[in-house]
């Protein structure tokens, strides 16, 4: 139990990759909070909605982690909302007190060329993604440097290492993580906190099934197309599980000496 009665927030907990880092956490002792949304401001993202219905997954989690009901909180956040951000950072510190780990997982995406995409399409993007971040980022670290300690990992992707077609805008955002994970890194390293970021290649979650779909060939379903694109573009030829992730989350907690790093977990795909 290498992480007892450290506490964790994990925004995006209840999504594919999020459950994984949430049981890793949980497996390992610590108290869980997991940050979810029910609705967002925009009308679509690879839950096709507004309704990305976080809050009610994360309420099923609930049942599924029933042997640690004791220690996971789900609070209500869109992470691109200071005011919500604000309100859960609050809520944590009245509760517990400090803040350990911070996981930021949340994250959305639609495509398109350039042509397609809408300002719509950038402003989701850059509001979820990376002013997110941004966000939990600024109101955990006054925390974190009090007690001298803490360990963040923010989600960016093989996106924000390469470009992609047709996900330029979900690249710019993914770059940007990326940029505010180095930056802020150096800004506090003396206070024993490191801030890395993770790069999945392709995990077989809701986000790569809209990516499937875009990206199918005619008379293809989901799974087939997710399949060949898998194949095309992952030299090892199987995708990236969330518990890739999570031991990559894990790794990069208990790793007092790695900071400012984006950890690649691709199978290959962008070496
Ligand atoms: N799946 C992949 O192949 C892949 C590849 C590269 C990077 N990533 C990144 O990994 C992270 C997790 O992705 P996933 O595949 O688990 O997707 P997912 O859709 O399964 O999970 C995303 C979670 O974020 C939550 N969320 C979205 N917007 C939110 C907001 N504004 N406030 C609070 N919660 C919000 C959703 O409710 C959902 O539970 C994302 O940041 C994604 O960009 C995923």
């Amino acid at each position: 139990m290498k992480l007892k009665d450290n506490v964790a927030i994990v925004t995006g907990g209840a999504g594919g990759i999020g459950k994984a880092v949430v049981r890793a956490l949980l497996d390992e002792g610590a108290y869980v909070v997991i940050v979810e949304a029910e609705d967002l401001n925009y009308s679509t993202n690879q839950y096709y909605d507004k309704k990305i219905k976080g809050l009610t997954r994360a309420q099923e989690l609930l049942t599924e982690f029933s042997d640690y009901r004791d220690r996971i909180i789900i609070l209500n956040g869109d992470v691109s909302k200071c005011s919500d951000v604000t309100k859960v950072i609050d809520e944590v510190t009245k509760k517990y007190n400090r803040i350990d780990i911070l996981v930021n997982i949340a994250g959305v995406v639609t495509a398109g060329t350039i042509e397609d995409l809408k300002e719509e399409d950038w402003d989701l993007t850059m509001d979820v993604n990376a002013k997110g971040t941004f966000l939990f980022c600024k109101y955990a670290l006054p925390v974190m440097k009090k007690q001298n300690y803490g360990r963040i990992i923010n989600f960016a992707s093989i996106a924000g290492k390469v470009g992609i077609p047709e996900l330029s805008h979900y690249c710019a955002s993914k770059f940007a993580v990326i940029g505010l994970t180095n930056a802020l890194a150096k800004e506090v390293a003396k206070f024993d906190i490191t801030i890395n970021a993770v790069c999945p290649g392709i995990v077989n979650t809701q986000m790569w099934d809209l990516l499937a779909k875009r990206w199918s060939k005619s008379g293809e379903n989901i799974e087939e197309s997710f399949k060949r694109n898998v194949g095309n573009m992952i030299p090892q030829g199987k995708p990236q599980t969330p518990m890739d992730m999570a031991k990559a989350v894990m790794f990069l907690i208990n790793s007092e000496h790695v900071t400012g790093q984006a950890i690649i977990v691709d199978g290959g795909a962008t070496m």
